[in-house]
């Protein structure tokens, strides 16, 4: 097949937190994946990312922590670039929308658009907060989403359905900054106009399914947008953190985020040639029409890249220049990857980030665990008891147990040099036939982005190696026929080698290690399944591929995540120190007498014995607990509460209880051998 010029791109991540497994799974690993397979394949790839820095998640995490946006981005585009590298991301730039290069780029796309009268200034109603004084973003308005009625829809735009409606549609409407529900006030902004463009963008879509085949779940999202009709877009924001509109009269306006987050894409490419000292580079990828330009997310994003940005792109491709852009020619969105059963979740604690996860696992398990179960055509789940599975009875037990006894077999019997291929019997042409017939079967299936599938299928020829391995059986063949064993092991050394290849997009540190092994090198896609390694060539040493996970590990992960779900406050402010508990002077008292108090249905009337005397309390606790039941019964009270009367009564103290899920109350009591006024801390 002819050498083809690949544009790869996955979704900017917002550099307002740190990514998890799901972002992995869905924009990145597959990509990643794609592009090492492409770049053995001989393929000319630019494989380009970046840090998505403006938008109101930042402004909202950086609202919350009472820092300047700059402060969020900076501390996530490092987390977040880090964690991609040690993830084995090779992206070729990872940049960042904050950088100069990148305005530049989006305000010469918005500055195009105005010039050439495509931008329409309209008048519209936006939420705007009177407590807060300020336009409210959408995501700073939260509803019901008027297509499912879903509750805390965002203000443009639903998790649930993936609607995108006008935010004066949302029902009953909520600030998120003051919780008051917002007015719509008039404002003025500019708007691209979508629906001039649903036309050719539906021709464009189509036309790009039947040549490329476009995934259905994609081609669905788009089939219900333009079902819908599409309407104009504004494409400016009341706002301070963006990219500025270059215009006099918009000072305090910034463009749209996605208007120009996309946008990223090309500001990147640029970045990198600028690097690389060809700085008209990226004109070789973006505007070529041989290139073939791929746009990786995650279903949430499939209107950004499936319609917005080919929107904008046919727009500027439609002007006066002769330099035109290429638009994507797939765009193989996945589903989400969801936690043990739920969503991800950063406030419920349900989840695990990607650099605390390489902290305590290599990265190949973890990529090999997500690829062979992404999320391409539904949502999937990470487990991680799947995840030891994955790790310790296929990583280990198929394929490094495969390697592991061919090694050991050919440096006790043959020196650690591949042993000679010999006589060929049915077995034998069958194995070899199966391993030349890889390269392209696993090919054809990453050209169509089945990544899933590809994954599961190499790891069959490891499966089959061991089938081989024990169908031949060396172990006896050693003794009664030498030269059919060396063939065996022969055989055997080809397998590893072809998978060594093959698994290299999916697990490149182990196959990085294997190819060490085997003191060998990749070579063409197409050509690691024929033999490569000729016989007397001498191996190195083989090394422990895949460390088994023990139980134990895997139990304090999950115990940890149950354990911070439940105990860990939500905001630092709700911690006390040590000192301000020991302020509340909490202390074992003696029930000596209690009754009711006439004319309340709850009140009961206590004495009580502490180390310096007695104390009358009144406690709300008559509807759980009869009078008489009470006397002789040692408790906890606060001994240092103010005094307050109560239908008249002195109260002296407080009487600890606990609430049971039914409402009903239950007094604390501790062991009759505690002394009375023993202090409870
Ligand atoms: N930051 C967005 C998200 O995480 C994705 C932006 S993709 C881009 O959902 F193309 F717009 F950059
Ligand atoms: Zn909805």
């Amino acid at each position: 097949m002819a050498k083809e010029k690949v544009l790869v791109t996955s979704a900017l991540p917002y550099a307002n937190g740190p990514i998890h497994l799901g972002h992995l799974s869905g924009a990145y690993l597959p990509a990643d994946i794609y592009v090492r397979y492409k770049r053995l394949n001989g393929d000319d790839v630019l494989y380009i990312c970046g840090s998505d820095e403006h938008g109101v998640p930042i402004t909202i995490s950086a609202d919350k922590e009472g820092v300047s946006p700059k402060v969020i981005i900076d501390r996530f585009h490092e987390i977040n670039k880090k964690a991609f590298e040690k993830f084995g991301m090779s992206f070729d730039n990872y940049s960042r929308t904050s950088l100069p290069i990148h305005h530049d780029t989006a305000k010469e796309f918005f500055l195009e658009f105005y010039n050439r009268g495509i931008l329409k200034e309209k008048k519209s109603h936006q939420f705007y907060d009177e407590k807060a004084k300020m336009f409210l973003p959408d995501r700073y308005v939260e509803g019901t989403c008027p297509n499912c009625e879903s509750e805390d829809a965002r203000g443009d735009e639903c998790e649930n359905c993936g609607a995108l409606y006008d935010p004066s549609d949302l029902i009953n409407p909520k600030s998120k900054i003051s919780g008051e529900t917002p007015v719509l006030k008039e404002t003025s902004h500019w708007f691209f106009p979508l629906g001039d463009y649903q036309p050719n963008l539906e021709k464009y879509v189509n036309v790009m399914n039947e040549k490329y085949g476009w995934k259905e779940n994609v081609m669905q999202y788009n089939r219900s947008w333009f079902k819908d009709g599409l309407k104009d877009r504004a494409v400016t924001r009341d706002l301070d953190w963006g990219v500025k509109v270059p215009l006099d009269e918009a000072q305090t306006k910034v463009i749209y985020v996605w208007f120009e987050a996309v946008l990223g894409y090309i500001s990147s490419t640029k970045e990198y040639s600028e690097n690389v000292g060809e700085p008209d580079l990226w004109k070789k990828y973006w505007q070529d029409s041989e290139t073939k330009y791929i746009a990786f997310i995650g279903k949430d994003n499939v209107v950004f890249h499936c319609i917005i940005f080919p929107a904008m792109l046919m727009a500027w491709n439609n002007g006066e220049q002769k330099e035109k852009y290429c638009l994507p020619q797939n765009v193989p969105a996945n589903e989400f990857l969801n936690f043990e059963g739920k969503k991800f979740s950063k406030s419920r604690n349900w989840g695990i980030d990607a650099d605390k996860f390489l902290e305590l696992f290599p990265a190949d398990p973890l990529r090999y665990t997500l690829a062979a179960n992404l999320p391409e055509n539904r949502d999937t789940d990470f487990y991680w008891k799947e995840f030891q599975l994955r790790n310790n009875s296929e990583l280990a037990d198929i394929l490094g147990n495969f390697i592991n006894r061919t090694f050991t077999f050919v440096f006790k019997h043959f020196e650690g040099k591949v042993p000679v291929l010999g006589k060929l019997e049915k077995i034998d042409e069958e194995m070899l036939n199966e391993i030349s017939e890889y390269p392209k079967r696993t090919g054809d299936l990453f050209e169509r982005y089945k990544v899933k599938d590809c994954t599961n299928e190499i790891m069959n020829l490891a499966r089959d190696g061991n089938k081989y391995f024990n169908d031949s059986e060396p172990w006896k063949t050693i003794k009664s026929n030498k030269e059919k064993c060396a063939t065996t092991l022969h055989v055997c050394m080809q397998a590893i080698y072809t998978l060594a290849e093959l698994f290299s997009p999916v697990i490149p540190y182990t196959s990085e290690k294997l190819f060490n092994m085997l003191d060998a090198k990749p070579v063409a896609w197409a050509k690691c399944g024929e033999p490569q390694l000729n016989a007397g060539h001498q191996m190195n040493k083989a090394e422990i591929l895949f460390p088994k996970i023990e139980d134990e590990v895997i139990e304090e992960q999950i115990s940890k995540l149950n354990s911070e779900k439940s105990e860990l406050p939500k905001e630092k402010d709700e911690l006390i120190s040590y000192d301000e508990f020991m302020k509340t002077k909490l202390k074992v008292a003696e029930i000596i007498s209690a009754e009711k108090i006439e004319k309340s249905k709850k009140l009961i009337k206590l004495k009580v014995k502490l180390d310096d005397g007695e104390r009358q309390l009144v406690a709300g606790i008559a509807e759980h607990h009869q009078p008489e039941d009470l006397p002789g019964k040692k408790v906890v009270i606060v001994a240092n509460l103010q005094p307050a009367k109560l239908m008249g009564e002195e109260s002296q103290g407080m009487i600890l209880a606990v609430e049971k899920k039914d409402g009903a109350l239950q007094i604390i009591t501790v062991d009759n051998s505690v002394k009375n006024g023993t202090r409870v801390k």
